[in-house]
């Protein structure tokens, strides 16, 4: 069986019998921003490449009110954070601006915080979430974009741009938590849509929103529940590696390049073996991607989940970004009938895969890797969802 995702209204529900507890009183504000997966184009978005996401209907939730203070005041029901779970700290101000420090957690709230479009006044607010931290489906951006969210509800004014509001958030997160991410999982936090995957081209920044309601297939994510340590070095070097590619090809980013070009200059990339099969992989991927989604138009899953499969084969062989963990679970469920393709999603280094599944053979794929997977798996069977918005607060007595 796959893992029952929570109501929107019951997280509402609880952070705002937390809020009343520990702020005594009701919040007046209530946002909800997803998490995300990654049906296929990974490693792509810093290569100013296309990337495919969906937004979920798992969630990051936060609850609150304005206060008088110049005080910001977060407490967050999240499990597996570091503590403490109650943070406090004041409005910035540009003799005084915000700075990361412990714990972790605050430091996304923080840099979006630093990173709003216009003032910011006190506050008090509680976070609870169903994006499992860790696990590759951006519970980071989540909580980056319900932030935001919640900023712009309690100062009563939008971002110029849900691009804007998307590139804030993902700047708070190289600033704030120094992770040099791409701009996938903010833009499809942001962008997300019911019914629709979002094809977004990572170099002009524009987004498509792309069908994905056919009821005879669904997207199966399974958490491989580990996560590698070395994920935090790797991820920079990855970037700096495609960025010398494409540098010793005289191309502003893979972008521009063919696998062609990449031939043409290998005995140039022999100081650092790697940058070639760096290079391979994001140059694939990249078509990979605008042909997958071309292809989807016309209801070939057979293809498309072909392409996913390469997809995995290319982040496992050439970008080393996949781990046993991954490749087992992706094993496995191609062993299953009415499974069309199947990938790691994310970052890589553990976290999930994403397979794509006749709807009638979903138990069958469940079944079959809770048996065969050597470690205690996790499954969600999700449509694609909306992307962060203002939600009811419960009009009872909390
Ligand atoms: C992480 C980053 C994204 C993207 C993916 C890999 O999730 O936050 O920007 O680079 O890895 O596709």
């Amino acid at each position: 069986m796959a893992s029952k995702i929570p109501e929107l209204s019951s997280l509402v529900s609880t952070a705002q019998a937390a809020f009343s507890e520990r702020f005594h009183g009701r919040p007046d504000i209530a946002v909800a921003a997803p998490g995300r997966v990654n049906i296929i184009g990974e490693h792509t978005d810093y290569n100013d490449g296309f990337v495919f996401p969906m937004a979920l209907p798992l969630v990051t939730v936060m609850v609150g009110k304005h206060t008088d203070s110049n005080k910001c005041k977060i407490f967050t029901l999240a499990e597996n954070v570091d503590q403490p779970h109650e943070v406090e700290f004041q409005v910035p101000t540009p003799s005084h601006p915000l700075k990361p420090h412990k714990p972790n957690w605050a430091n996304y709230v923080k840099g979006v915080v630093a990173n709003f479009h216009g003032p910011v006044s006190g506050f008090d607010a509680v976070i609870t979430t169903s994006v499992p931290l860790g696990g590759g489906l951006s519970s980071s951006a989540s909580l980056e974009v319900a932030t935001y969210t919640f900023l712009e509800v309690l100062m009563g004014t939008k971002a110029p741009s849900l691009q804007a509001k998307a590139l804030a958030c993902q700047k708070a997160e190289h600033e704030f938590a120094n992770m040099p991410c791409g701009i996938m999982d903010q833009f499809i936090s942001t962008m997300g849509s019911k019914g629709h995957a979002l094809l977004i081209d990572c170099r002009s920044l524009e987004s498509k929103l792309v069908p994905l309601s056919d009821p005879s297939v669904t997207f199966v994510i399974t958490n491989s529940n580990v996560r590698h340590t070395l994920t935090g070095s790797e991820y920079p070097t990855r970037r700096r590696q495609c960025q010398d590619a494409a540098k010793i090809m005289g191309k502003e980013s893979l972008r521009d390049a063919t696998l062609a070009d990449l031939e043409n200059h290998k005995s140039a990339m022999v100081e650092e073996k790697e940058l070639y099969n760096r290079a391979r992989h994001a140059i694939s991927e990249i078509h990979r991607t605008e042909e997958a989604v071309s292809i989807l138009k016309n209801g070939d899953y057979n293809t498309f989940g072909k392409l996913m499969t390469e997809s995995h084969n290319s982040l496992r062989n050439d970008y080393e970004v996949s781990c046993p963990e991954l490749d087992q679970l992706v094993d496995l469920a191609l062993a299953v009938s009415g499974v069309y393709g199947s990938r790691m999603t994310g970052g890589g280094f553990g976290g999930c895969t994403v397979t794509l599944v006749k709807q009638e053979n979903v138990e069958d794929l469940i079944g079959h890797i809770k048996q065969n997977y050597k470690g205690t798996p996790t499954f969600y069977v999700c449509a694609p969802s909306h992307g962060a918005q203002e939600v009811s607060l419960l009009h009872k007595k909390a």
